[in-house]
């Protein structure tokens, strides 16, 4: 396939003993709200989430005011806008999908909760694509002419289709300011998203992983029992 398969990044949170890093996954959700936000929706995220990140209930509260969700007038009974509540899931951009194919050049920007579950290898993925715009090479059209992008597609090496309708989001070093001081690269904000947005799809990896230590343990500590009982119960036949 002219594709390319996703680097491999190195993730605090990949391996049995994997750990979450709370200000990466802050990091990330800046990049998301500051960026990703303007075509993405997050709709499976709460803001009451983000106290997993490490954020006080009131930080919670004040974010969620922030940002305007649909509600519906109390005294009319008609739609409209009201600042959200901790127990709001993240706004649309799009008001329907329309809006958002027309806003798009016609492609309709996915949901990013489970994007890095809904793309084989997808946080080494997300990162990649996020990095791996680029002009096809000449070799690729010499083999493949029709891989020259069409009107309003961009080029992109891990992209399954090579031209997607999504312009690079991420294309100068200090986007995104930090909070914490770490430099904006391009690099580090497309991990930094990319590990907000595995966040996003599992918050319970980490919870899972840890889960297992005991019962592993456990199951080891079962198996000597039934050896040593079976070694006992046995013993006087030879
Ligand atoms: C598609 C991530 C910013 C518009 C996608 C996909 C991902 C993604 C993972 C799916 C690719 C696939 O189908 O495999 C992000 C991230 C962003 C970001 C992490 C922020 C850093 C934006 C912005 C816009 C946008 C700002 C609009 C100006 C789109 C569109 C598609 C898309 C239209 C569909 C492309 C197609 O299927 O041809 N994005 N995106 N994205 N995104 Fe973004």
């Amino acid at each position: 396939a002219p594709y390319e398969k996703p680097n491999d990044y190195d993730w605090s949170f990949s391996g049995p003993f994997g750990k979450w890093d709370q200000q990466q996954l802050q990091r990330g959700l800046k990049v998301y709200d500051e960026v990703c936000a303007a075509c993405h929706s997050l709709k499976f995220v709460a803001f009451r989430d983000l106290e997993q990140l490490g954020y006080s209930e009131a930080q919670v509260k004040a974010y969620a005011a922030a940002k305007q969700v649909p509600g519906i007038d109390p005294n009319t009974g008609e739609a409209t806008m009201r600042p959200g509540l901790p127990t709001d899931y993240f706004p649309s951009p799009y008001p329907n999908n329309v809006a958002a194919a027309a806003a798009n050049n016609n492609a309709i920007p996915p949901d990013l909760s489970l994007m890095t579950k809904a793309r084989g290898d997808g946080v080494n993925y997300v990162a990649s694509l996020l990095t791996g715009y680029q002009e096809p090479s000449a070799e690729l059209l010499a083999e493949y002419p029709e891989a020259a992008p069409g009107p309003g597609l961009y080029h992109n090496s891990y992209f399954p289709n090579l031209n997607l309708a999504m312009a690079p989001p991420l294309t100068t070093d200090g986007q995104v300011t930090y909070d914490d001081g770490t430099e904006a690269t391009i690099e580090q904000m497309s991990t930094d998203v990319a590990a907000f947005l595995a966040w996003t799809a599992e918050p319970s990896m980490i919870k899972r992983k840890q889960t297992g230590w005991p019962v592993m343990i456990f199951l080891l500590f079962a198996t000597i029992l039934a050896y040593m009982s079976k070694k006992q119960i046995w013993a006087a036949v030879k």
